[in-house]
């Protein structure tokens, strides 16, 4: 695909009624990513130079949450033409060609936006509109065509006559214009309609009038140009892009064994070979190396995990997992964590904020938090660093080649020195030196005949 020049309009100011929620809709998510940023990812995929973002209802949260575009500041939302208005100041020395594309709308595919500008500078038109031909038109601006073919006008649905209504073929939103018609066609709308709004639809028939033609082009594919307008419909998009990323892994080399129970984001990275079990969820910025082994029932999020990991029943988000790693079942690896090379964690463990060092074992029933441990430590069963005195978080550190017997308590801040060994049911409060026996736990006494004594 050749990356073409042109800037970007992203219409996200709408109040988004029909989402019943306090967040704007643009910033609802599809595929773990706010839809308004696969509009943006899109328009950057085709080549756009530049992204002017009109914002208005919930304007704040979406500055919050978007950093790297451009906005323009659309007070009162008066229709799309409106905000398309509103970008007047922003690109006044500006000219060529313009996207306008709709903030809800995540769906289309750079491929289709390219199409779109090849189309609009092939024909050498002012105005080419993106149509679809939908299943289901209810909701959307119908294209109206003349008698040769050609397009006439759009017509939104509430404005639309039975027999319009009846028009499968509609409007996506998204659009190139020649900037200086846009803005001169602009000036002649008016909200002389059913919702008393400023159509940006009406400059299509507003240029038309003055002579030129306007080019509609179908997409090959309805679904890239769904809009979302209700939580039915953030639902429908949801199944679309996830069905996609997972054919896309697929492709790639990466074995799903059950597609439809396996939900990856929409900017994970999974390297070949790697085998993902059924009812995992892999979220956010998660970038997974090959030959790994993940799931079932498996939680991953912002996770950056090495080759040959294998991971099943596990709980995992912002950390970092080594190659030849295994992990689970019943695992929880929380954030601020690194975990080396070749260690293994097994059964009912959880790991916070912590380094474990290459060949470590933590096989069963640990806590470990604020813990920086070295390489080859054996943890028996039920150790727990105690880092909490109800106040302040301390930090444990366990040298190499350390052995800890099981059910120790290590009481943070403490050092446990290399080639140390702690005897189980020890409780740690001072430094292990180096290559040390440390026991810390009442000795046994014995009392004889205890049984018949206390019968008597
Ligand atoms: C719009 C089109 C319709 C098309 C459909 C495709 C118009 C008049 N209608 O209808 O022909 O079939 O999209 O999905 O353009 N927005 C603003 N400021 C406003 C109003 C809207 O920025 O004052 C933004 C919204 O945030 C949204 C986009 O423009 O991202 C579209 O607005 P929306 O209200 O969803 O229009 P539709 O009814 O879907
Ligand atoms: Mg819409």
């Amino acid at each position: 695909m050749v990356k073409k020049e042109v800037k970007s309009v992203i219409l996200a100011a709408g109040k988004g009624t029909r989402m019943k929620s306090k967040l704007p809709k643009v910033l609802h998510k599809v595929c773990g990513k706010p839809m308004l940023r696969h509009v943006i990812d899109a328009a950057r995929g085709v080549g756009s130079t530049r992204e002017l973002v009109v914002i208005g209802s919930g304007a704040e949260l979406v500055r919050q949450e978007i950093t790297d575009v451009e906005f323009v500041l659309q007070s009162e939302q008066l229709g799309t033409g409106h905000a398309v208005l509103c970008t007047r100041d922003a690109l006044k020395n500006v000219d060529g060609t313009v996207m306008i594309l709709c903030g809800d709308t995540p769906l289309f595919t750079a491929e289709t936006l390219s199409k779109l500008v090849d189309e609009h500078k092939r024909a050498e038109v002012k105005a080419t509109v993106l149509t679809a031909i939908m299943p289901d038109a209810t909701g959307y601006g119908r294209i109206i065509r003349a008698e040769d073919g050609s397009f006439e006008k759009i017509v939104e649905h509430k404005d639309a006559s039975e027999d319009e209504k009846k028009i499968r073929e509609v409007n996506s939103g998204i659009y190139c214009f020649d900037l200086k018609t846009l803005f001169a066609a602009l000036d002649k709308v008016n909200n002389d309609n059913s919702q008393g709004e400023y159509y940006l639809t009406d400059v299509l028939s507003i240029i038309r009038s003055s002579g030129e033609k306007i080019n509609a082009v179908i997409a090959d594919d309805f679904s890239e140009t769904l809009g979302i307008n209700s939580r039915q419909q953030l639902a429908v998009a949801e199944k679309i892009l996830r069905r996609r990323k997972n054919e896309q892994l697929m492709a790639d080399g990466v074995t799903l064994m059950d597609p439809g129970s396996t939900f990856i984001d929409a900017d994970v990275e999974i390297g070949r070979d790697t085998v993902i079990y059924p009812f995992t969820w892999i979220e956010g910025a998660t970038k997974i190396g090959s030959d790994c082994v993940l799931g079932p029932n498996s939680r991953i999020q912002n996770m950056q995990i090495g080759d040959r990991v294998t991971m099943q029943f596990v709980y995992g988000h912002d950390c970092e997992v080594g190659d030849d790693v295994t992990v689970g079942p019943y695992v929880h690896i929380r954030p601020g964590t690194k975990i080396g090379a070749k260690v293994k964690i097994g059964n009912f463990v959880e790991v916070k904020n912590s380094n474990i060092g290459t060949g470590s074992k933590l096989p069963h029933l640990q806590y470990i938090g604020d813990c920086d441990m070295g390489s080859n430590v054996n943890l028996g069963c039920g150790t727990v660093t105690c880092n909490y005195d109800g106040k302040k978080k301390y930090r444990t550190v366990i040298g190499n080649n350390v052995f800890v017997g099981c059910n120790t308590n290590l009481v943070a801040p403490v050092e446990v020195e290399d080639g140390a060994y702690i005897g189980a049911g020890s409780t740690i409060t001072k430094t292990v030196p180096k290559n040390n026996l440390a026991i810390a736990r009442a000795r046994q006494q014995n009392f004889a005949d205890w049984h018949d004594k206390r019968k008597g």
